[in-house]
């Protein structure tokens, strides 16, 4: 579903040993790393590669984690966003609302419904969806918004589940970049009626390949997912649905369950590597991330600052040894495969203003205090020069 490489995602930067990194994934963490290899070890005797007690005992202690009662694992959060609009019921002549400053998934998980995705634009601030761009979408066709906790900052949810529940419209969290974020001291995942998470291996919960969950406090929606990930198979050799394979590997959910330990951890250091940030950045040329709002949280999947030089200053830093990279150059309704939709250039203001100037510069749990002086002593002499 999601044939990506990781290293394809990735700057080509991220590679040399003496610069910044963009990101370090497990092999850069020895203890970590050993302990992996030993439960990879173990799924390879055990044989318990499809479903199977890793992934139940994974799924369990995911859904605790998100505060939900159910945790059902998939192939990718593409697919449990896929699933969360099917289980809903949602399909041919059923718009659904999407922020168009997102990754690409969030809308195609809608078009692979069959449903329309009604894209909007985002709060230019926050780049995120709010309850007033959401109502001016409303249709009476509307079936389900999607609001995207993008780059780990927390959406401001009440006010859309007010606008919405009243309504009978569903409301699916795409919390793939916000592991364990609250909102309200709840956490994302388990306020709207489903929540999608990946585990893409540069996550704030990565596996060793493709993953993803659906958490829900409701049963039956649980149960028709489970139902959708394995050729609606129930009982065995008895097909309920037409569906398909898109279940998470007992690989990744023992991987998964190894690091999931780690996840509050790991945010708080991304947090904490964003505070300093933000103390280095304050006053240069960049224009900082929207902080947590007091009721919401960030957790800095991505630390994404902007600058209306932003093709410069990448080129700036990557002299300097830094890697950066652009989450997302072009928004979703400018993308080639949403041109039927007949929304071009100017018709998203803010989203297209965002594309055109964000810039992630590096963050991740185990960043050092040098990586981090550099990314701002880097940013810092952007403009003192002749690339002003
Ligand atoms: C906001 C968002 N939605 C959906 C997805 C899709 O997740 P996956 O790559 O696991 O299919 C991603 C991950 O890349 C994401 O960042």
């Amino acid at each position: 579903m999601n044939p990506v490489a990781v290293e394809s995602r990735l700057p080509a930067a991220a590679t040399a040993a003496e610069r910044v990194p963009f990101i370090r994934l497990d092999s850069a963490h020895p203890e970590l790393f050993a302990e992996l290899i030993e439960v990879v070890e173990r799924v390879g005797r055990d044989g318990a590669f499809t479903l199977g007690t890793e992934v139940a005992e994974f799924e369990q202690a995911f859904a605790d984690a998100c505060g939900a009662e159910h945790g059902i694992g998939v192939s990718s959060g593409t697919a449990a966003l896929e699933f969360a609009l099917r289980a809903l019921g949602i399909g041919p002549g059923d718009e659904v609302i999407v922020p168009t400053y997102t990754f690409i998934a969030t809308a195609e998980a809608v078009s692979s419904v069959g449903a329309t995705p009604v894209l909007v634009d985002v709060d230019p601030d926050q780049a995120l969806i709010t309850a007033p761009i959401v109502e001016a979408a409303l249709s009476v066709r509307t079936r389900a918004v999607i609001p995207v906790h993008l780059f780990g900052r927390t959406v401001d949810l009440d006010p859309i589940l007010e606008l919405c529940r009243p309504r009978g419209i569903a409301v699916v969290e795409d919390a793939c970049q916000a592991h364990a974020a609250r909102y309200k001291g709840r956490l994302v995942g388990s306020l709207g009626d489903a929540g999608c998470f990946s585990f893409y291996p540069t996550k704030n919960l990565g596996g060793w390949g493709d993953g993803g969950a659906l958490v829900t406090n409701d049963s039956q929606l649980a149960a028709k997912v489970r139902l959708l990930r394995t050729h609606g198979e129930s009982p065995r050799h008895n097909h309920q649905i037409a569906a398909g394979t898109d279940r998470l590997d007992g690989l990744q959910a023992a991987i998964l369950n190894v690091k999931l330990r780690h996840l509050e951890g790991w945010n708080q250091a991304r947090r904490n590597a964003a505070m300093k940030l933000r103390e280095g950045l304050a006053g240069t040329s960049v224009v900082l991330p929207a902080p947590a709002a007091p009721d919401g949280d960030h957790v800095y999947h991505l630390f994404v600052v902007r600058s209306e030089k932003r093709d410069a200053l990448r080129e700036h830093l990557d002299a300097g040894g830094v890697s950066s990279a652009i989450h997302y150059p072009t928004p979703v309704h400018l993308q080639p495969c949403y041109s039927g939709l007949g929304l071009g250039p100017g018709s998203l203001p803010a989203a297209e203003r965002l594309a055109a100037e964000s810039c992630s510069l590096p963050i991740f749990p185990a960043i050092e205090e040098r990586h981090i002086a550099e990314t701002v002593a880097a940013v810092e002499s952007f403009g003192l020069g002749a690339d002003r």
